[in-house]
């Protein structure tokens, strides 16, 4: 027998490969080195669109030398802001959103993502699920904050209305505690309300900065 039960990261990966169609619209939340990016720029095809967030130029730096290498840099948006400001950037619906929380591998462990911007980009990312798209979420309590961010990230999805969103935790119960764990909420395919959530964007405030002033279909340089 071959199967075997894998980590958090490869059913994050297996839920974005299967629920994410050519031609779709799709979110990467934590760009990163561009792993995740490049995996939805695959997925979604030359007639899909990627939008995806880092605080950190160098992420998207980073990111934009992958894909170029892939020959998929067209499709993706690299936006140098935080993904809290998701909602002024994206303005249609999505098939999927992935957020890999944490820090940038290799990079400043003091820059990592924090609950309360994590939390207006959950909600963001819920509102602009489309019916029977997925939400999924890398989380590592190996750290202090990553600690935090799993525990409201896991009181907050769970008390989600399962008339509305499936949410699914992948944890394996006898690791080490720091071991990672994925969240994976689903958008009931008959879903009805429009938003539920306070619009708490609008005080997030910021300029977010411009990163590649070529890519004119980019919102940035507010
Ligand atoms: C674990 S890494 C992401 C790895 C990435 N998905 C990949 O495939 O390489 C987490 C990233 O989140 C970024 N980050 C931290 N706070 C953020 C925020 N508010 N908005 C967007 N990205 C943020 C960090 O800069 C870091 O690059």
């Amino acid at each position: 027998m071959s199967y075997e039960l894998k980590s958090a990261r490869y059913l994050a990966r297996e839920v974005l490969e299967k629920a994410v169609q050519a031609g779709d619209t799709v979110i990467d939340a934590t760009m990163g080195n561009g792993h995740d990016t490049l995996t939805l720029c695959e997925a979604v095809g030359p007639e899909g669109r990627v939008y995806a967030f880092d605080i950190q130029k160098e992420a998207a730096e980073e990111t934009e030398k992958l894909l170029q290498n892939h020959g998929v840099g067209e499709r993706a948006i690299l936006i140098n802001a935080g993904h809290e400001h998701m909602k002024e950037y994206v303005k249609e619906p999505v098939s999927a959103v992935v957020f890999n929380l944490g820090w940038l591998p290799g990079g400043d462990h003091s820059i990592t993502t924090r609950w309360e911007t994590t939390f207006r980009a959950v909600q963001a990312a819920l509102e602009r699920l489309r019916p029977g798209g997925v939400l999924v979420i890398c989380a590592y309590p190996g750290h202090a904050e990553g600690d935090r961010e799993r525990k409201k990230l896991a009181g907050f999805l769970s008390g989600l209305d399962n008339r509305e969103y499936n949410v699914l935790r992948q944890q394996f119960m006898n690791a080490n505690a720091g071991a990672p764990e994925c969240f994976v909420v689903q958008k009931n395919r008959d879903f009805k309300v429009v938003s539920r959530f306070p619009d708490m964007m609008e005080s997030a405030g910021g300029p977010a900065q411009r990163f590649d002033e070529r890519r004119q279909r980019t919102c940035l340089g507010k």
